[in-house]
Order: structure tokens, then sequence, then C-alpha cells
């Protein structure tokens, strides 16, 4: 089996890919990457500080772990990146070129770059919209994913890399906190539901978005990994859905289980993010080329979601 790198380990989506993978492959073979050392992760299988921006660092890793596949998941989110646009297209646009670059000099097997809803602005249906349609991102993040998706179709064509990436729509999870982005409102509130009864929406009760609980998500990220690449027509930019839900509709879902849960509502700068953003994903591209499909929609991740941070809540974690 070949070894699997994966860079932006420590973050919401990597600490549960690592764990998947982990299990998947054997703990020996995957190398979990980030800027700091993360002791919950080096506890578990091998954790090496990597800054993606550190060409030379990522070649010395690749070449002494004989990496075959990376799992390229650093990068600055759509909030954070509007508080630092010019350090957002650093990362992940340098970043994303680095991994490229390494992967043809190294001959590197296959390669996952996510992509994102934020590739959208302007100019499309924001209902069911489709996979092919003007991508015109209102946001540095938008910018640099859809230029990710660009270059990695360009290092398919002109070089046979095998390069492949998901639109991600928000991600639900309750084992790491996600990290400035505009669909980040969806976890925390689960967290402060659990703790405090209300929250306090930065987003408006009507603003729906495309969200995926992380079971889906990792399933969605390793099965893609493993299709033929053969029975792929597409490859960075696979549009992926599961659920869409506004701030309003998951408040009345937590209220099922937690009645005395309050909800106010005070959008910030991130509404206008949301508000470029569409509200439901066309996915037949994805489902057709590697037959995805989800199995959690609003009611199953909320109950899925208030157990396990309950569970979390009794133990003290949070
Ligand atoms: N969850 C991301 C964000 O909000 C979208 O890909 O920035």
């Amino acid at each position: 089996m070949e070894k699997i790198l994966v860079t932006g380990a420590s973050g919401q989506i990597g600490t549960e890919l690592i764990k998947a993978l982990r299990v998947k492959y054997g703990k020996d073979l995957i190398i979990a990457t980030d800027l700091k050392v993360n002791d919950s992760l080096a506890s578990g299988g091998v954790f090496e500080i990597l800054n993606v921006l550190d060409k030379p660092r990522l070649e010395e890793l690749i070449i002494n772990y004989d990496i075959k596949i990376i799992y390229h998941l650093a990068a600055l989110l759509s909030a954070t990146g509007e508080k630092d646009p010019i350090l957002c297209w650093n990362v992940n646009i340098n970043g994303t070129l680095n991994v490229l670059e390494l992967a043809l000099k190294y001959n590197l097997k296959r390669l996952f770059i996510p992509s994102s809803i934020a590739v959208w602005g302007s100019g499309i249906p924001s209902t069911n919209t489709p996979q092919e349609t003007v991508l015109q991102p209102a946001t540095m993040y938008g910018v640099t994913k859809v230029a990710g998706e660009l270059l990695c179709d360009y290092f398919v064509a002109k070089y046979k890399l095998d390069c492949r990436g998901i639109r991600y729509p928000g991600i639900i999870s309750s084992e790491t906190l996600p990290g400035g982005g505009t669909t980040d409102y969806a976890v925390e509130i689960f967290y402060e539901a659990i703790k405090n009864n209300r929250y306090t929406s930065f987003l408006s009760e009507n603003s729906t978005l495309p969200m995926m609980y992380m079971p889906d998500c990792i399933k969605a990220t390793i099965d893609l990994m493993e299709a033929d690449f053969d029975s792929l027509i597409h490859h960075s930019n696979f549009n992926l859905a599961s659920m869409s839900f506004s701030p309003k509709e998951l408040a009345e879902e937590i209220k099922m289980h937690l009645p005395d849960f309050e909800m106010e509502y005070a959008p910030d700068y991130r509404q206008a993010i949301a508000d470029s953003w569409p509200q439901s994903i066309d996915d037949s591209s994805a489902r057709k080329e590697w037959n995805w499909k989800p199995e959690f929609n609003i009611k199953t991740m909320t109950k899925d979601m208030i157990e396990k941070l309950s569970v979390k809540y009794k133990l003290g974690e949070f």
C-alpha cells in the first residue's frame, strides 16, 4: 500500500479524515501534517510539522516517507480569507502549487485538492446550481478555489497527473470546530444549544446554504479517491450535495430535542458571503461518475450531533 500524506490534518475535516484513513489503511501509512504539533493526532500515529508554503520541507517529507498520495487540506476559509486576502491567496494558491509541482517531480500516484461552494457568486441559479455554470466568486477564498480547480484540471490535462476534488458544502461535525468559515454557525449552534440553550446566529434566519454531515464528507472524500480514474469525466470540481437549510430551520430541528432552545440573529460581515453562495446544488455528476449518495439529512444529523456533543459536554470537554 502507498503512503499517504495529509496537509492541514488538525483542521475540522483533517482530524476526522486522519482517523478514517488510519482505520482503513493502517496507521503507519498515514502521515498527518500541520503547522503545529497536535498531541492527539501524534499519539495515534505519524505526525510531522509542515507549513505548506515551505516547499523544501514538503519535498523532504515526500522523499523520507516515500509518499505516493496527498490529501491537501491546508487552506484559509472564506471568513478568515476576507480578513487577509493576500495571505489567503498565498497559502491557498502557493501551497497548492507546491503540492502539484512536487507531485509531478516525484511521480505521485494521486492528489486530493478540495474546492468549495465558494467558487460561486453572481450569475448562477441559486437553487440546484448545476455542475457547469459561471464561476464568479465574491471572496478571495472563492477566487483561490476557482484557480485551484483550474490548476488541477490543467495538470490533469497537460501532465496526466491524477488530481481529484470536491466542492465541499458547509461541513457539520462534533469532533473539531471549523475555523474561519461562513458556514461555521451550523456547528457553533450545537455547542451553544447544549451549553447555554441559546445561540445568536451571525447569518440571518432565512440564509439557506448547502451543508453536509462529516460522515458523508469523509465517505465522499475517500470514495472519490478510490473511484476508477477512467470513469471520471470531471476531476477537481465535483458538485456535492446532501442537505440544505437555513439557520431558522436548523433552530427548529434543534428545538425538537431541546424544546427550550432560543435563537437570535445578528448578521455580520459573513452575511454578504453567504448571500453570494447558492442555496442548493445539483450533484448528479458525482452520483453518476462515482456513485455518490449521502446518508444523512437534517433530522438524522441533528439527532447525532446532539447525542455526541451531550456526551462530550458531560465529560467536561467543552
Ligand atoms: N465552509 C466553507 C466556508 O464557510 C465553505 O467551503 O468558508
